[in-house]
């Protein structure tokens, strides 16, 4: 079976990664999705955020990395997805997640599973690992070391800011 995790990844994080790999346990094959939420800019560009994400991913045969501007229905379908993949971090994760999955699988007609993320990351997202790397705060622990560098360069360069 394959899935297909979307998301922004502006930046992954050890929470993303940590579904990742636990998924690709569950799954024949996990394609990660980069994509992007309608009116928002990110410090990182579409290419970047794909980029990383295949490095911090090289040991995972079976997991891969695609990138598109579109509807996520569509590269689902274009990809072969059998489900949608997302992780859950709280309750409050919900509400959102649940609107999604109803609209993917009214567009797509392809059903969202949901992984609870581990414990020690359910504190975590993106936002606040680029808040602490604009303000030059340690950041290991929060993303793979792959791309710390990355993490800076961008809040120095500062686009999307
Ligand atoms: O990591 P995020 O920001 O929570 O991911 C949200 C994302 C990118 C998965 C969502 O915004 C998305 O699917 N965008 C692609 C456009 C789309 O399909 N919109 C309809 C979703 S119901």
């Amino acid at each position: 079976m394959r899935a297909i995790y979307p998301g922004s990844f502006s930046p992954p994080t050890l929470g993303h990664l940590d579904i990742i790999r636990r998924a690709a346990k569950l799954f024949d094959e996990v394609v990660v999705a980069v994509l992007s939420q309608p009116e928002k800019s990110y410090l990182f560009s579409l290419d970047e955020r794909k980029d990383m994400l295949k490095r911090i991913l090289s040991g995972i045969p079976n997991a891969r990395v695609v990138a598109d501007t579109g509807l996520l229905a569509d590269v689902a379908r274009r990809e072969g997805a059998d489900v949608l993949l997302r992780g859950i971090r709280d309750a409050s994760d919900l509400p959102l997640e649940m609107q999604m999955a109803a609209a993917n699988r009214q567009i797509g007609g392809v059903d969202t599973v949901f992984l609870v993320c581990s414990p020690e990351y359910s504190l975590l997202s993106s936002s606040i690992v680029r808040d602490c790397a604009r303000h030059r705060a340690p950041i290991n622990g929060m993303v793979p070391p792959e791309i710390v560098n990355d993490i800076y360069a961008a809040c120095l360069r500062g686009v999307g800011l």
